[in-house]
């Protein structure tokens, strides 16, 4: 069944249960690149197509931060949106203001705890209440693959990340920009808790990188790891490192670069470009990480309101995102996949397919983590990162051990 029909068949059956009286909600998000903002699309479509109306708060910007500064000046002068995409330690810190509504009574109506699984539970409940509705799962560990770059130069895509820099040093000497990356904080972070992944392994991945244990912060093994992320920066372009993630993917996309590692959002900007993600462009776990899943659970919270009608439509809009219907046709433009138990997604592409059958392994053998930026970590802890990692990733001579010192004991006070 081609996607339109799919979409319109679901609607019909959706429309014939859903008691749709005309609701209005704001909905706050950062879902701006090309494919993200084709996903945000398909929400709104949803929702207008149930009768009601659409008030689209887009703030750009990769990983929410700009986001996440609106949305606090929104709540600081009392005027929140109706609903956010707020997830991780950001969720539960609204929750923790009390800024969040409780969405207990209809996850148990809806019964949530029989249809999905336990760690996407998790991610929607602060204190024991559901407070906000999960609508997909990204993969955080991805490697993106050029395979017409790795075929003309005859290279394996690489397993190690000791591997990726023999390969990425290949790359640029043929004249290709190894990897499609910007200079940025949030885009640093990401590479460097992959490499954390891959080189450390889940268990001292979640020492390091989600408990925050000064001993495996400056640890051997993360010395290891920093001098990996170090070596790292003559292979991402000068030229070109101030662009967005999204616009990196499209120098992965043009043949410019050969490689980006990040979350399966990039899949979105692949099919938004019309190109087969498995086949136009490789997905793969990023190196090190084969059997492991990073996730990150997308959500939608609604704020609390005094006022009724605003309360129906909060209403409606979860169960719309709960909607089995919803979540195929959503996620499968987003890159990611939908949230529930025992799906079906034989009619994604590839890449949603492996990333579904990886976390299926990775539950029952303990490698599921979740992406400590994505998920795990407060905007403190974040910026405490961000502080040490950006200047010693551009900074030729730094060196790894007084970077293990502060890196350690800049997240210690961020996390008091
Ligand atoms: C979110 C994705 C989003 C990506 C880039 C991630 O934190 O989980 O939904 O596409 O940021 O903006």
């Amino acid at each position: 069944m081609s996607f339109r029909s799919y979409f319109v068949s679901s609607l019909m059956l959706s429309l014939a249960s859903f008691n749709a009286t005309a609701s209005s909600v704001e909905v706050l998000h950062w879902w701006t690149s090309g494919g993200e903002a084709q996903a945000a699309g398909v929400f709104k479509g949803y929702w207008q197509a149930l009768g009601n109306e659409w008030s689209d708060s887009a703030i750009s910007g990769g990983g929410g931060g700009s986001a996440m500064t609106v949305l606090k000046s929104r709540a600081l002068s009392d005027s929140p949106p109706d609903a956010a995409h707020l997830k991780g330690t950001e969720l539960r810190e609204w929750a923790s203001l009390g800024f969040l509504r409780n969405l207990d009574e209809i996850a148990k109506q809806e019964g949530w705890e029989h249809i999905l699984p336990s760690f996407v539970l998790q991610s929607v409940k602060y204190d024991g209440h559901y407070v906000a509705a999960p609508i997909g799962i990204h993969r955080a560990n991805a490697l993106w693959i050029n395979p017409k770059i790795f075929a003309k130069l005859n290279l394996t895509p690489p397993t190690t990340w000791t591997d990726f820099l023999q390969v990425a040093d290949k790359i640029k000497q043929a004249g290709y920009t190894p990897l499609a990356m910007g200079n940025d904080e949030w885009q640093l972070r990401n590479l460097f808790e992959l490499i954390v992944l891959g080189e450390g392994g889940s268990q001292f991945y979640r020492q390091s990188m989600i408990d925050l244990d000064p001993t495996a912060l400056q640890s051997d093994t993360m010395l290891h790891i920093l001098n990996i992320f170090h070596q790292i920066r003559p292979y991402i372009s000068d030229n070109t490192g101030r662009l967005k993630w999204n616009q990196q993917s499209q120098l992965l996309m043009d043949g410019q670069a050969a490689m980006q590692v990040m979350g399966d959002w990039v899949k979105g900007e692949i099919t938004g470009a019309h190109l087969i993600p498995g086949k136009d462009i490789l997905c793969l776990p990023s190196p090190g990480t084969d059997g492991m899943f990073s996730y990150n659970v997308d959500s939608i919270a609604m704020f609390n309101t005094k006022n009724p009608t605003k309360e129906t439509a909060q209403y409606h809009l979860v169960q719309m995102i709960m909607m089995d219907g919803f979540q195929h046709a959503f996620n499968k433009v987003k890159g990611s996949i939908p949230v529930f138990k025992n799906q079906k997604i034989d009619d994604f592409d590839a890449c949603a397919q492996q990333s579904l059958k990886e976390l299926t392994t990775a539950i029952q053998k303990n490698e599921l983590v979740p992406s400590a930026d994505g998920m795990a970590n407060s905007g403190r802890v974040k910026q405490a990162f961000a502080d040490i990692l950006t200047p010693f990733f551009n900074e030729k001579n730094a060196d790894p051990h007084t970077i293990a010192h502060q890196l350690a004991r800049a997240v210690l006070s961020a996390k008091r």
